[in-house]
């Protein structure tokens, strides 16, 4: 029997349970339980083999359970929130003693976002508990955008993916933390940095493990098909490069039309960058599972949600 059901009462009672439910968000599924529960989180970890040094980011219902979970707002998380949650923004702030150093990796801070997925909101109100919940992969594998992708990783491990469908927005949140005065993006993500500046002003972007030992989870290699891929500005001349392997080609826009590819995704014909995030990953997944020797993917433009998607794609290259 599937474990994909749309059974929210289910989930309620797995959660209450100790259990892992994986969960429908509008960036990607996550592998959710409760935040109180050690036995709950230790198998979030476990589960998808993730280091216990890489922190959870908890989700809440609404902007005001956000007290519970940190103990200071800034003005401007303040604004950034009643901008865009419920949305794929998380946000990083000073920790409640009560959240547990597990979510938190030790750091006295907590990533905490409002996901806007009616189902997955509608869930969240039922339980007496926020939810932690990182993206439903194994550590440093392609994220799921489909109930399909996570019952082919954890079938057997887990009991329920609540199935809320395809992720409207397809990568994950853009995370974002405070140094002192100053706004810190620590992850590209489904939200585009111009709509935040449009907010507060300027930030600053640190998302690598070199720049910044405070976003623990950005490494080099992660978002990973297991085969070779590569990132380049100069798909044609990348394409030369492998005559007579079997080539799978991930573009924006265009139609490249050679013979010598196996096979070729155009991420939006119209040259939509949303419509593009929204099928990154369900692209990579797709050609992951073709048998293909190597993977070229086209550098995207470097303004908005483009620069999210390079730096998911430059995340699974061996080589840019
Ligand atoms: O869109 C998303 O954010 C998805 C959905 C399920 O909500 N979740 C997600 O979680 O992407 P995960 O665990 O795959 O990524 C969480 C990231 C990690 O890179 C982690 O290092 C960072 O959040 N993070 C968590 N707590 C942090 C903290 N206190 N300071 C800095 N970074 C933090
Ligand atoms: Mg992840």
């Amino acid at each position: 029997m599937s474990i994909i059901s749309k059974d929210i009462s289910k989930a309620v009672a797995l959660l209450k349970a100790d259990k892992l439910v994986a969960i429908p968000t509008e960036t990607v599924y996550g592998l959710a339980g409760n935040i109180y529960s050690e036995k709950a989180i230790k198998s979030i970890f476990e589960t998808k083999k993730r280091p216990f040094f890489n922190p959870l980011i908890v989700h809440i219902a609404s902007v005001k359970q956000l007290e519970d979970i940190v103990s200071h707002v800034p003005e401007k998380a303040k604004l950034l929130a009643k901008a865009f949650w419920p949305g794929a923004m998380t946000l990083v702030l000073k920790k409640q003693s009560i959240i547990p150093d597990l979510i938190t990796a030790g750091k006295d801070t907590v990533a905490v976002r409002v996901p806007n997925h009616p189902i997955t909101l509608k869930l969240l109100k039922q339980l007496p508990f926020p939810l932690a919940a990182p993206s439903a992969n194994p550590f440093g594998s392609i994220s799921p955008t489909k109930p399909e992708h996570v019952a082919r990783y954890f079938k057997n491990d887990i009991d329920q993916v609540l199935d809320g469908g395809v992720c409207s927005n397809g990568i994950e949140s853009t995370i974002i933390g405070f140094e002192n005065d100053e706004l810190i993006i620590y992850r590209l993500g489904a939200l585009a940095i111009e709509d935040i500046e449009a907010v507060v002003g300027k930030v600053t972007i640190k998302n690598s493990k070199e720049i910044s030992p405070d976003a623990p989870g950005m490494l080099d290699r992660h978002y990973a098909p297991s085969t070779q891929t590569f990132l380049t500005d100069t798909i044609l001349e990348e394409i030369k490069k492998h005559i007579g392997k079997r080539i799978g080609i991930l573009v924006f826009k265009s139609d490249l039309k050679q013979p010598t590819i196996t096979t070729q995704i155009i991420l939006s014909k119209d040259g939509d960058m949303a419509e593009a995030a929204s099928k990154l990953y369900d692209a990579m997944h797709d050609l992951d599972h073709q048998n293909l020797d190597v993977i070229i993917a086209e550098r995207f433009p470097d303004f908005g949600l483009g620069k999210s998607i390079n730096d998911r794609l430059q995340r699974a290259t061996f080589s840019s």
